[in-house]
């Protein structure tokens, strides 16, 4: 898999998601961030949303469940019409059979780790998975500081990932920007979430394709 950029529009103007959707069109997905008040201290939106959304944009939604219990909320996502559904291992009590029923009703399945949680517990899990989403801020808000803390979990993912085999992908999401994808590339992530990267930006969607030039050259790979 080459490089993928997948846009939050947690910063993006809410009154107004289609027309944010439009003004990224060579996005690969749209990011959407599900929070609960539960597992995060903030609230955003649910499949409704989601739903209404995959209606009028063009690209596929990635949904990013920071919510407890994704095992009881995760498979309504799919079916509102996200083609990629993320939960949070931590949140999961059957991360195994939670990725299988996501896939089985027809959704990419992914697992979600906060900074503080290792990817090595996990390993096992991986063929089990379509994408693993290393945190590289605190989910919850948008707009925060990256923290390099996490560069070793992502070379430690690429790792494990390379040896499971398979096109498993490796998204970074959290104070992702020109500052520092290169750093998360070269790491081995390939598929990005940013959020006021892009939608603080002036062109959005000239932001993407310099963000997805900046990956793509980190990590040796033509554009
Ligand atoms: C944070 C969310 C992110 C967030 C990214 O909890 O999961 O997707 O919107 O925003 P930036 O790119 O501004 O850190
Ligand atoms: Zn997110």
């Amino acid at each position: 898999m080459g490089i993928q950029i997948t846009p939050s529009l947690l910063n993006a103007d809410f009154a107004h998601l289609a027309d944010e959707a439009a003004r990224i069109p060579t996005a690969d997905w749209l990011h959407m961030d599900v929070m609960d008040n539960h597992f995060v201290p903030n609230l955003t939106l649910g499949a409704p949303v989601i739903e209404a959304l995959s209606r009028a944009a063009s690209q596929r939604i990635d949904a990013h469940l920071m919510i407890a219990d994704p095992d009881r909320w995760a498979p309504a996502f799919v079916e509102a019409g996200a083609g990629s559904v993320t939960f949070h291992v931590e949140a999961a009590a059957a991360p195994v059979r939670l990725a299988r029923e996501v896939r089985s009703l027809g959704a990419r399945a992914s697992m979600a780790l906060k900074p503080a949680t290792p990817i090595d517990p996990y390993e096992d899990l991986l063929p089990e998975l379509d994408m693993v989403l290393v945190m590289t801020v605190e989910p919850g808000f948008g707009g925060q500081k990256f923290l390099d803390l996490c560069l070793p979990k992502i070379r430690r993912t690429r790792e494990l990932l390379d040896r499971t085999g398979g096109d498993i992908w490796l998204q970074v999401d959290g104070g992702v920007s020109t500052e520092t994808i290169e750093r998360c590339a070269e790491a081995g992530a390939d598929t990005f979430v940013a959020g006021s990267a892009v939608f603080g930006a002036d062109d959005p969607g000239a932001m993407v394709e310099t963000l997805r030039q900046l990956a793509a050259g980190a990590r040796g790979l033509d554009v």
